[in-house]
């Protein structure tokens, strides 16, 4: 049986926003000089490109190949807003992180998910919390140090809202392509 498209197509956007979260961390391994953020770095790294291997081999394995995405999510950030510091970049790192994590999870409560794809799903989402607490403890560190609390809260705040928009519209998209096959089933007991 053909894979679905519509499958394939989202999972070449999980795709896409691994290989481009992996891009951000090599931009933070220039611009760190800490070398206990330089070995955490290294491991987050390698995991953003098992992630992105994971949807890969995924795509692969159903008969298929990833779709080139023009318009993913942080493509999408990228046109709205572009950090101009290291603590900025960590933050918005963060925000990236959480919607990747929140965003698997609710994949994953979907209904119909197949064995595989719960897997990496599984996989993929204990990874991503542990980015979000060691990025998260690095910045509180830095910010301390930098005493940039306000102008981080208010950066912070700025990339929340960005990611919200920018959330909603490839969530829309989503909910155009697969209609309330997308509905989370309805707990009976
Ligand atoms: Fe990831
Ligand atoms: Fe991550």
């Amino acid at each position: 049986m053909a894979a679905d498209p519509r499958v394939i197509e989202l999972m070449s956007y999980y795709r896409d926003a691994e290989l481009h979260g992996a891009n951000l961390l090599m931009r933070l391994l220039k611009l760190i000089d800490d070398p206990d953020a330089q070995i955490k770095l290294s491991l987050h790294l390698a995991e953003e490109t098992h992630h992105a291997w994971l949807w890969t081999k995924r795509i692969s394995d159903l008969g298929a190949t990833p779709v080139r995405v023009m318009d993913g999510y942080q493509t999408r950030i990228g046109f709205r807003t572009v950090p101009r510091s290291l603590t900025e970049l960590l933050a918005l790192t963060i925000v990236v992180e959480e919607r990747a994590f929140s965003r698997y999870l609710e994949h994953a409560a979907r209904p119909n998910v197949d064995e595989e794809t719960l897997k990496i799903l599984s996989e993929v989402t204990k990874d991503e919390k542990w980015h979000i607490s060691w990025v998260k403890a690095k910045l509180d560190e830095l910010v301390e140090k930098e005493g940039s609390q306000d102008r981080i809260r208010e950066a912070m705040q700025r990339y929340r809202e960005i990611d919200e928009h920018v959330y909603a519209d490839l969530a829309a998209k989503e909910r155009a392509a697969f209609g309330d096959e997308l509905e989370a089933p309805v707990q009976t007991s």
